[in-house]
């Protein structure tokens, strides 16, 4: 792999699981000092040693990014030991799905303070240190920023904030040489990199309802953040990239079609697929004979 971050320091957050474990590998594996800054200290120290058994540049430090003297600390030390911050990847945050009414001001806060204050801790003290020589800042957004499932509210705001932040700091930082951009991902599938990994468990219909054929990796987004953390990049900065597969721009009716494509997908088998969307298209002009028909197979 080339070492497009050769003599460059990088700090990932969130770096010891998930997506950020890729990103933290990929960045390494290109010549990039690594520091892992998670607040999960077990697994910080289980990935610290399997990078560093690949011979990569990588150190954890142990840092809760809504806790402003815990990040001004561990980016600080980051800086002692490496002796630069070029590239910061905010990346650490936390899920959330429950209906509206039974959400507490406790959890919304926390969403927002692991997911949106987080990112703006660690650039406001990163800053301090990148200043020196310019660099890059990448924020981990989703594309729940820019569409939603329903009971998501504190997750999507966060992201969408963190969105509006990526264009703040774009600007107030130009002056320096740092470059501040969003990654959007969709579904990615991480379990290959948790500790210990496990095996994905995804269906025919998981991968086939996405336009690229298959359900993301936490390597595809490493690689796209590995671009835009390079100078190949150099002329990019205050805006959003999406990496979905083709999610976000499929436009959703719901007809036979889609059911019969879905069905296939589901079952992996055409024949059947095709005899249930016979069997839909039947039930249209004749809803109670299919409904006899049906009760009868299924109660026979
Ligand atoms: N997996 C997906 O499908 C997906 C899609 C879109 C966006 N994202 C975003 O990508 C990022 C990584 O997601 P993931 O799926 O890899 O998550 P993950 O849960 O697998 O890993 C998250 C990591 O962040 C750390 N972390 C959590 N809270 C922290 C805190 N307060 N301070 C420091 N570290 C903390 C965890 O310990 C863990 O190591 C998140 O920001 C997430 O919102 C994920």
């Amino acid at each position: 792999m080339s070492g497009r971050f050769e003599g460059k320091t990088c700090i990932v957050t969130g770096g010891a699981r998930g997506i950020g474990a890729a990103i933290a590998h990929r960045l390494a594996s290109e010549g990039c000092k690594t520091a892992i800054l998670d607040v999960d200290e077990e697994a910080g120290r289980v990935r610290e040693k399997q990078l560093t058994s690949m011979g990569l540049s990588v150190k954890f430090f142990k840092a809760d990014v809504s806790v402003e003297e815990e990040v001004s600390k561990a980016i600080e030390e980051v800086y002692e030991t490496f002796g630069s911050i070029d590239v910061l990847v905010n990346n650490a945050g936390i899920g959330y799905g429950k209906p509206l009414e039974l959400q507490t001001l406790d959890e919304w806060r926390r969403v927002i303070d692991v997911n949106l204050t987080g990112p703006y801790l660690c650039a406001k003290h990163a800053v301090r240190y990148m200043k020196e020589r310019g660099g890059v800042i990448i924020n981990i957004a989703s594309t729940r920023a820019l569409q939603s499932e329903p009971n998501t509210e504190p997750y999507s705001a966060s992201k969408g904030g963190l969105l509006a932040l990526t264009h703040a700091l774009a600007m107030s930082l130009a002056p320096y040489r740092i470059r501040v951009l969003a990654v959007s991902p969709g579904w990615i599938d991480t379990s290959e990199w948790q500790i210990p990994p496990r095996k994905p468990e995804l269906s025919p219909l998981d991968h086939g309802q996405h336009p690229a054929g298959r359900v993301g990796r936490p390597e595809d987004v490493a690689a796209l953040v590995a671009f835009l953390a390079s100078d190949e990049a150099g002329w990019m900065t205050g805006i959003n990239v999406v990496i979905d597969g083709g999610m976000t721009k499929k436009m959703i009716y719901i007809d036979e079609n889609v059911i019969e494509d879905s069905i296939k997908m589901l079952l992996q088998d055409t024949e059947l697929a095709s005899m249930i969307r016979t069997l839909i298209e039947r039930a249209k002009k004749d809803r109670d004979e299919m409904r006899e028909v049906l009760k009868e197979l299924l109660e026979g």
